[in-house]
């Protein structure tokens, strides 16, 4: 299979437009059998229920070549299954899992020429996502949707590939204490897109976001997980009902308790714990790992002993054993990959 003609060492995280995409359309009460097409654009009701009432949802994973020349992508069931809760939770219909997945290895495999070379640093990103498609101008559920599923190309989430991170604590809520933080709505991103200009205009790769009802402990970033390790050398993450259940962040556990031989904790961590930690991370399918170097909380600098220019050695332990049971040279626990091709 020829590869696309892409300069794949120097791509960002952006949508460049591959050759398939599938869709299925959900229509009186029933999903149909669902079709790859070329066409990369939707045509829908100018009362749609995405368009007037935000009623979506999406998904996100990666597919990766290996060292031995395969294309896998990696914990699928998980997203499928994690789609399913963000459906219930905004009155969709769910698409079943089975469905989910075999949608995942069409579009992936009638897109071969778009993986990314073992070694190139880039991936193929997936993007499931699911909308209200039909007309509905009282507040209420539509009747009519589309799920679809499309992927492209990318390099790293943020510019600069590994080197550490400087993030605020923002003054902006990102979700509530039983609101919708831990599903992955598309409102939940469009409210934070004020928070992420400010923050980048004033100089901020990310907001870490507290919790909403008392301002104390450490929720996530608009687009990722945190990770901590302790200077004792436990690996620590926020535990929340408001946080998005990161698969990334999942399986950073189990590499850490069962690859790495470290302790871990999921446990509420306050603010006020932050200045104690020795390293810090963002997790999730974008962002891998990307470490932390400092954070600012309101003029205050938080900086941690890592430092500023390369990964803290745990974390750096931990990105190179994720990477690598994604890229086939460390074995993966049962189940995690999926062979596509
Ligand atoms: N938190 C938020 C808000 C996200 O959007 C994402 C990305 O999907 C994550 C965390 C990381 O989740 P995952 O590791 O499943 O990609
Ligand atoms: C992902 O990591 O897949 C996400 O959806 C995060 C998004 C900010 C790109």
């Amino acid at each position: 299979m020829e590869k696309a003609n892409i300069d794949w060492g120097n791509i960002g995280f952006g949508y460049i437009k591959t050759d398939k995409r599938y869709v299925s359309d959900y229509k009186n009460g029933a999903w149909d059998e669902g079709r790859l097409t070329d066409d990369n654009q939707i045509v829908i009701n100018e009362c749609a229920g995405v368009l007037q009432y935000a009623q979506t949802c999406f998904e996100g994973l990666k597919a990766y070549t290996t060292e031995d020349g395969h294309i896998v992508c990696f914990r699928p069931d998980l997203n499928a299954e994690r789609m399913i809760e963000s459906c219930k939770r905004l009155e969709m219909p769910v698409f079943p899992k089975e469905r989910f997945l075999d949608a995942v290895v069409k579009t992936v495999a009638a897109n071969e020429a778009y993986v990314p070379p073992y070694g190139s640093g880039a991936t193929l990103y997936i993007r499931p996502y699911m909308f209200g498609s039909s007309a509905v101008i009282g507040v209420k559920p539509a009747e009519e949707y589309q799920f679809r599923l499309f992927c492209t190309p990318v390099g790293p989430y943020f510019k600069g590939g590994v080197k550490p991170l400087t993030i605020r604590i923002s003054d902006f809520d990102r979700a509530a204490p039983h609101g919708t933080g831990h599903i992955k709505a598309g409102l939940n991103y469009a409210m934070s897109l004020f928070a992420i200009v400010d923050a980048h205009e004033k100089g901020f790769d990310e907001n870490m976001y507290l919790d909403a009802a008392t301002r104390t402990k450490v929720e996530e970033t608009g687009g990722a997980n945190f990770i901590f390790v302790t200077k004792d050398g436990k690996v620590v993450t926020p535990k929340s009902g408001s946080i998005l259940p990161s698969i990334t962040r999942r399986s950073l556990m189990v590499v850490a308790k069962e690859y790495l031989g470290l302790e871990v904790e999921e446990r509420e961590i306050y603010k006020d714990e932050l200045k104690d930690m020795a390293e810090c991370g963002l997790c999730g399918t974008a962002a891998v790992i990307s470490p932390v170097g400092k954070i600012n909380d309101h003029g205050t600098e938080i900086c941690f002993p890592s430092g500023m220019t390369d990964m803290g050695p745990v974390t750096k332990k931990l990105y190179d054993t994720l990477t690598g049971i994604q890229m086939g040279r460390i074995k993966a626990p049962e189940g995690w990959i999926c062979r596509i091709k």
